[in-house]
């Protein structure tokens, strides 16, 4: 399977109805069961989307998921996914074939929980303006004393958000709120897997030298077994915040393989939540070189010899 080399931010497909239109994927319906999940080389960052795409990042991110979600269920006793093969439908024509090589993945269609399950394991970002300002990761009391980019004393915490609709922002609730929007049984489900996957992947990463800080995952719901399933993209570099282990010191900023670069250049650049920025190309290099580099750290092969395996 060859990796389109084009940058994409429309992946047009004529084989497969559309289901529905994400910042950065696209959602093809195969059957009654199962989607194309179709990531395309947008970026979004600040809850918008960027005009041009970042090369490559659409197979980066396909490619670093399912990496993550064949391995995963093998570190966590008991997790489902939603993830079931990269190899394209049958229902594929050859054109589309060629259009989604490397960036999509087939996955059985669930009902997906409007909650981003979110776990924190270093205070940073958002958590860190909270922590300076207040004292308070998500309006829980902290110790005093904990350094910008410090670990969360005690371990990962879960810092549950909804899943805003397109165009408006998410918003951090408690426990009891998630508890509330998804019913008590599955809400104390999604945040011990959410946990136990985070914690997993943290080690996972540790051990290739990368800290993954935070993330967000999302869960989607088995209705015939009644099982939590984990869905959507997983521990990827737009799905977390990934630093280099070597490179890790507490009391600044880190140096990011995820969009802490682009982000950076639009608050510069006075463009932070502006839509239809169009970003230099070398930024957008530079984004590609970071999620490559995780990419290549993670699963121990370049993007191409991935791709080469696939086909
Ligand atoms: N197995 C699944 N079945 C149905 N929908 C899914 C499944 N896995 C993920 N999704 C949904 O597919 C969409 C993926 O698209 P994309 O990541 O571009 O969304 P998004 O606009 O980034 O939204 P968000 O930032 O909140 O994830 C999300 O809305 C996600 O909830
Ligand atoms: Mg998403």
């Amino acid at each position: 399977m060859a990796s389109s080399q084009a940058v994409l931010t429309e992946v047009p497909l004529t084989s497969l109805p559309k289901l529905s239109t994400g910042k950065v994927r696209d959602l093809y319906d195969i059957d009654a069961a199962s989607l194309l999940f179709v990531t395309t080389d947008r970026v979004s960052a600040y809850d918008v989307v960027m005009a041009n795409g970042v090369p490559h990042k659409g197979a980066l991110l396909t490619q670093l998921s399912a990496h993550w979600f064949r391995l995963l269920p093998r570190l966590v006793p008991g997790l489902r996914t939603h993830f079931l093969a990269t190899r394209a439908p049958d229902a594929l024509s050859a054109t589309d074939r060629q259009t989604v090589a490397g960036r999509s993945m087939t996955v059985r269609k669930l009902k997906v929980f409007p909650l981003e399950a979110i776990v924190r394991g270093y205070i940073t970002g958002s958590s860190w303006k909270e922590y300076s300002a207040k004292g308070t990761v998500h309006g829980m009391a902290m110790p005093a004393g904990i350094p910008e980019c410090g670990t969360v004393p005690g371990g990962p915490i879960y810092t549950p958000s909804t899943k805003a609709p397109l165009g408006q922002s998410d918003e951090n609730i408690s426990r009891e709120r998630a508890a509330a929007i998804v019913g008590e049984k599955y809400a104390a489900r999604i945040e011990e897997l959410a946990l136990a996957v985070f914690k997993a992947g943290q080690a996972y990463a540790d051990e290739r030298g990368i800290i993954i800080a935070d993330t967000k995952f999302e869960f989607g719901l088995d209705e015939e077994t009644d099982e939590i399933v984990l869905v959507d993209e997983v521990l990827t570099s737009d799905s977390s915040r990934m630093w280099p282990k070597d490179k890790y010191e507490p009391g600044r900023d880190q140096e990011s393989f995820d969009k802490q670069f682009l982000r950076n250049w639009l608050t510069k650049e006075g463009l932070k939540g502006k839509e239809g920025v169009v970003v230099p190309d070398d930024v957008l290099q530079a984004t590609s070189d970071r999620y490559r580099e995780v990419f290549q750290r993670l699963t121990g092969k370049t993007l191409e010899e991935a791709l080469q395996e696939e086909s």
